[in-house]
């Protein structure tokens, strides 16, 4: 209980840091949540009651905020604007389910994950209603550019995950599949949302694909931030010390690989394998981590990643919109969960 309420306090205090983004599109946030729980009702009972858990415990809305965003950089946000924000966000959340269905991971969003209350079975049907309902929004309104768009996310966010897999079975990722990676899994979505949103006002393919790269910038950076995470002990809402549980070899842990010893890396490489659930030993493996550089490494990419993304902002004349975005990129590396 303690852990949900410093949570929830965290929660508000980091977008207290969000101010500009806010402010110019609150409006927008507002109606979004209104059409959002709208859009993913169900009349089958069981679903009914999942699907009002899921809103209860909404996340950070990150990339809703990059649809609202990108279209208003471009021109004035519409319906067909409202209805990228929603299918992103249903993806996301479609995404998010099954993930921690792949992870075993009991916690998101501060709370119990799906699978950790109604097991894996409904969360990964769960998982599909929702990405049906994201499709059949945009097909009942012919969004097929957005469609596109996303519909090539989610089949790289599939990639991405798999290779995940078959990397983590092996243990020999190295720093470009680890990019490979990440920007599959998770860059793509972002990428897409920031072309979305921008096509909703632009309607012009040469800005959205500006935009995309944009969006996959900042993703990168994203998920950086997230594997960081797990190499700390702060109360970020869901657990940390999972990837190494998992096998899973994340920037900062690539790095060290690469920079230390034989006898070290051979240590390394036994624990991930057979002593993943050790606690001690996944401990050590963190401050070996640490101490030889690895985080500050993640960090330095992260940082370039993200400034990159800047850049192509700052393409665009200084409006108050695009400050909101800039605060928005700048979140993405700075957040606290
Ligand atoms: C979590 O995304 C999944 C990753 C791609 C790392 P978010 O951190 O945006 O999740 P919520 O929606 O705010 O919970
Ligand atoms: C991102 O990877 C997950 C998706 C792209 C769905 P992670 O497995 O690191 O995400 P978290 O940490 O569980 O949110
Ligand atoms: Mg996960
Ligand atoms: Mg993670």
């Amino acid at each position: 209980m303690q852990t949900i309420i410093y949570f929830k306090l965290g929660y508000i205090a980091s977008f207290l840091s969000m101010k500009f983004v806010t402010d110019i599109i609150s409006e927008e946030l507002k109606v979004f949540e209104a059409k959002f729980s709208e859009a993913v009702k169900s009349r089958t009972p069981l679903l009914d009651t999942v699907m009002k858990y899921i809103i209860k415990r909404k996340g950070k809305q990150l990339r809703p905020m990059f649809v609202f965003l990108s279209a208003k950089l471009h021109g004035q946000i519409n319906e067909s604007t409202y209805r990228a924000a929603a299918l992103v966000e249903m993806l996301h959340t479609a995404t998010l389910v099954h993930d921690d269905v792949v992870d075993e991971s009991m916690e998101r969003r501060g709370f119990f994950s799906i699978n950790a209350i109604w097991k894996n079975k409904i969360a990964v049907l769960v998982g599909d209603y929702l990405l049906s309902k994201g499709l059949l929004l945009s097909t009942e309104n012919n969004d097929f550019e957005q469609l596109r768009f996303l519909s090539d996310a989610v089949r790289q966010m599939s990639e991405g995950e798999l290779l995940q897999i078959e990397k983590t079975r092996k243990l020999n990722i190295d720093e470009a599949v680890y990019f490979e990676i990440i920007k599959n899994k998770t860059a793509s979505l972002l990428s897409s949302a920031c072309a979305a949103g921008a096509y909703s006002t632009a309607a012009n393919m040469d800005i959205a694909n500006q935009m995309k790269l944009f969006g996959e910038k900042t993703g990168i950076a994203f998920q950086i931030k997230d594997d960081l995470f797990d190499y700390g002990k702060d109360d970020i809402g869901k657990p940390t010390g999972n990837d190494i549980k998992e096998k899973k070899m994340t920037l900062p842990l690539i790095y060290t690989l690469n920079n230390v010893d034989i006898k070290t890396r051979k240590e390394i490489i036994y624990i991930v394998k057979n002593n993943n659930t050790n606690k001690q030993k996944v401990d050590w493996v963190i401050a070996t981590v640490q101490q030889t550089g690895g985080i500050k490494y993640a960090t330095k990419k992260m940082m370039q990643y993200r400034d990159e993304a800047l850049e192509i902002l700052y393409q665009y004349p200084a409006t108050d919109t695009r400050k909101a975005l800039e605060e928005l990129v700048r979140y993405t590396t700075d957040r606290k969960f």
